[in-house]
């Protein structure tokens, strides 16, 4: 397949997912790496002179109560003062209407649609890729780009199935992306320490097979650290943890496996019965094992940096860093937010965009949306309505 700027697109109506997943409180976004990140695709096709319409999800929609929180109006809004040009928002649920709207649409007009998992409810329409969803979305433009990178290991209508009805084409995020966690996969400098602190934990223990099969060491923290710590029947009072059985069968395994491997917190902030942070013992001995590698990469962080209380150990060890002559790559929208919090974006070699994403393509080379994109031959479309 092929990327974006390696096809002739001037003039064309296109469909771009992107990631707008971005951390959001009290209505105001805390980190917008995502959608600047969004902006090199957006700025190269305005400028082959398209109209473009941008797909994106927003959190999980699970009730009613889920839609107000993640709407995309505070996105099209901050993506309109960074394009420094008017946007033509989407909020219409309508499909019709949507339909008549993007036929309107001029070359160089932008209209971003409200959050593609509004359709997850009541019937999980997006994330079960339903295909009519997908030939909707297929119906506003003539070709689909897709960029979302940070959603790649989700196969879900906006990321996969669109791809059935439409020409479709990789945007230059996916491409830097790729390039610049190519490190983390082939050819890989030795000693690599990664560091694993996810609050999705179901979601993410998948991807640690892998990961530990290329490091040397792998240092948790968050949920995953004390899913491991309840295993090993450490008291973790009501601190995050999944009690899935399935993972936990799992954990048991890959501990037999790869014991040596695995260095968990030995200390900890506690606060209402709940590990919020890691103490001062864990800090010392994490920063000694980055400052003896050659390659780090960070996916989540240590303690729950949001609140100052919590947030020494995220501080330190992304300040550590600094010193380490070493490939430093970290991913996630979480981790995100630490670094531009605590004014560590000049110490990584790379920002990935991706959190679950990026730790699926580093453990598995692969992703899964693109797989499927790859897997149904685009000679084969289907009819679009
Ligand atoms: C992320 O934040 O990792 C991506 O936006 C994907 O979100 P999801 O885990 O809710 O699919």
């Amino acid at each position: 397949m092929k990327f974006t700027d390696e096809v002739d697109l001037q003039n064309k109506r296109i469909i771009i997912r992107c990631d707008f997943n971005v951390p959001i409180e009290n209505g105001i976004i805390q980190d917008d790496t995502r959608i600047v990140k969004s902006l090199k695709t957006i700025n190269y096709l305005l400028s082959q002179g398209c109209s473009l319409i941008l797909l994106s999800h927003m959190g999980r929609i699970k009730s009613q109560d889920d839609f107000s929180n993640n709407s995309l109006k505070i996105v099209a809004h901050r993506l309109s003062e960074l394009l420094d040009k008017p946007i033509i928002f989407s909020d219409n649920p309508n499909r019709n209407e949507v339909f008549e709207k993007s036929k309107e649409l001029n070359s160089g007009e932008i209209m971003p649609l409200e959050n593609t998992r509004f359709f997850d409810y009541p019937e999980n329409l997006e994330s079960n890729n339903d295909l009519q969803l997908a030939n909707f979305y297929a119906s506003l433009g003539d070709i689909f780009v897709t960029d979302a990178f940070a959603s790649m290991h989700r196969i879900h209508a906006s990321t996969a199935g669109i791809s059935r009805y439409l020409p479709t084409y990789y945007g230059l995020l996916i491409q830097e992306e790729i390039r610049n966690l190519n490190p983390l996969i082939t050819n890989i400098e030795h000693p690599f320490t990664a560091f694993m602190g996810a609050s999705k934990i179901d979601d993410k223990i998948i991807y640690m097979r892998g990961l530990l099969k290329s490091c040397n060491h792998l240092l948790l923290g968050g949920g995953v650290a004390n899913t491991f710590l309840s295993l090993l029947k450490h008291d973790i009072g009501n601190s995050i943890h999944s009690s899935s059985k399935k993972t936990l069968e799992e954990l048991k395994e890959i501990l037999n496996i790869y014991q040596s491997k695995i260095v968990l917190p030995e200390d900890f902030i506690i606060e209402d019965n709940q590990i919020r942070d890691i103490g001062m013992k864990t800090i010392l001995k994490y920063q000694d094992y980055y400052q003896n590698s050659k390659t780090i990469f960070m996916n989540g962080t240590p303690g729950q940096f949001e609140k100052d209380e919590y947030a020494n150990g995220t501080k330190r060890l992304l300040n550590s860093l600094r010193n380490v002559e070493a490939v430093k790559v970290v991913g996630g929208g979480a981790s995100l937010s630490a670094v531009s919090k605590f004014n560590c974006e000049d110490v990584f070699t790379y920002l990935s965009s991706g959190g679950g994403a990026s730790l699926a393509y580093v453990s598995s080379k692969k992703l899964a949306a693109m797989d499927y994109i790859e897997r149904h031959n685009q000679n084969k479309m289907l009819r679009k309505i």
